[in-house]
């Protein structure tokens, strides 16, 4: 057979991830005036339909740029050089909030868990003991490297018992994984657009809540775009303002998202996370593969897999990509050749995971492993069916 020249192209990486067809075309509006009639109240909306997704009375402060514009945000507010900090990481992103540290010259302790293990609580608790006096804990929600999420509720509880704030990185996790920010006591929490959200990049995400906020007041100097108190000061504001331009057709393309996220239900929303992780996880199993890093309900975001020895691993997601147009995300740093990574955050569907597993075991049978074709397809169409819901997406 000849090569065509035009692959279908399926995104499926845990970010940027597809977005719905919807959130297209509402973000392909004419671009208005940010303080026009026909987008204030696009931009109110959304901010108030972001808190129910974030679940806090919080205000979520939106920047443009990156999930790592909210990350910066979440140093350049709280900490001046020589604040002592306590950064846990798990992963490439845990890596992050320690690079941050060490860019705002934090006096950091650095509790570095095995990638792929979740951050136990315990260990937080000790952290804190043994090093008195630190006033923040960074922390992770999912591990987007390694497909762990991380309980972040307890690590909460602990970093308040100890007088802390809690900072949670959930640029992957919100929208995905339960999460929900003040009953569980999260200070702050960040994320990110381009990933359960359902949209493109190019926005990231705050929600500190009063003490956060006091303490970016207490000491302003040392920012100036990302200032919180700059940003809350506008958001507050009947009708709301930016204090800087918005991305408009992101808004509009947000404010879709969002409606699309809450009739749906966020409880179904993590529901169907959940049966996507589950069927991943059973398909990869029933054709002998290993999880890596939490074989568990929880894992709902992102589904890693070690690939075997007899394979050559950075030839997975080329194959894959080259052969079947499907972009998945294979390992990062040290995991780089040694896993690959389905994704099921934000617009996905069982027949999303039933395409992913077919191009992984044609993937991994051309590259020499014993793949028995169809095994995986149907463990994840049993999880599907047993389900017994129409899934939505
Ligand atoms: C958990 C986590 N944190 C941080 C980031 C960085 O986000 P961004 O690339 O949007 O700056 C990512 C992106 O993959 C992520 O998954």
């Amino acid at each position: 057979m000849t090569p065509s020249p035009y692959i279908k192209p399926y995104l499926q990486t845990p970010g940027p991830t597809p977005i719905p067809p919807e959130v297209s075309q509402a973000m392909a509006y004419p671009v208005v005036y940010h303080r026009a009639p026909a987008f204030v109240p696009i931009y109110a909306a959304a901010l108030e339909n972001l808190k129910k997704v974030f679940d806090t009375q919080n205000d979520v402060l939106c920047f443009a740029g990156s999930g790592t514009a909210g990350m910066d945000s979440a140093f350049a507010n709280l900490v001046q050089p020589g604040d002592k900090v306590l950064v846990t990481s798990a992963g490439k992103f845990g890596e992050r909030w320690r690079d941050l540290a060490e860019a705002y010259e934090a006096d950091y302790v650095y509790l570095d868990v095995e990638w792929g293990t979740q951050i136990d609580p315990a260990e937080v608790d000790r952290a804190l003991t043994e090093n008195p006096g630190i006033e923040l804990v960074y922390t992770t929600f999912s591990e987007t490297s390694t497909g762990v999420v991380h309980d972040v509720k307890s690590i909460a509880e602990v970093a308040h018992k100890h007088g802390a704030l809690i900072i949670v990185d959930a640029i992957s996790g919100l929208g995905a994984g339960e999460l929900h920010q003040d009953a569980w006591g999260l200070d702050v929490v960040v994320s990110g657009s381009q990933k359960a959200l359902m949209l493109p990049p190019g926005m990231g995400f705050a929600s500190p809540n009063e003490q956060a906020l006091a303490r970016a007041a207490a000491k302003p100097q040392g920012r100036f775009f990302l200032d919180w108190n700059r940003t809350s000061k506008g958001q507050k504001k009947d009708p709301p303002d930016s204090p800087f331009t918005p991305p408009v057709n992101l808004f509009m393309a947000l404010g879709k998202a969002l409606d699309m996220i809450l009739e749906e239900g966020l409880e179904n929303v993590y529901d169907r996370h959940r049966l996507l992780g589950r069927a991943a996880r059973a398909a990869m199993k029933a054709q002998g593969l290993e999880i890596f890093g939490l074989d568990a309900e929880e894992a709902a975001v992102v589904t890693a897999v070690t690939i075997p020895d007899s394979v050559d691993g950075n030839q997975v997601t080329k194959v894959m990509r080259d052969k079947y147009g499907i972009t998945i995300a294979g390992g990062q740093s040290q995991l780089k050749g040694k896993i690959f990574r389905i994704a099921h955050c934000g617009y996905f569907g069982p027949f999303d995971i039933i395409t992913v597993v077919s191009a992984v075991e044609l993937t991994l049978k051309e590259l020499g492993a014993d793949i028995e074709l169809g095994a995986g397809v149907a463990a994840a169409m049993n999880v599907f069916a047993d389900a017994g819901v129409p899934v939505n997406a």
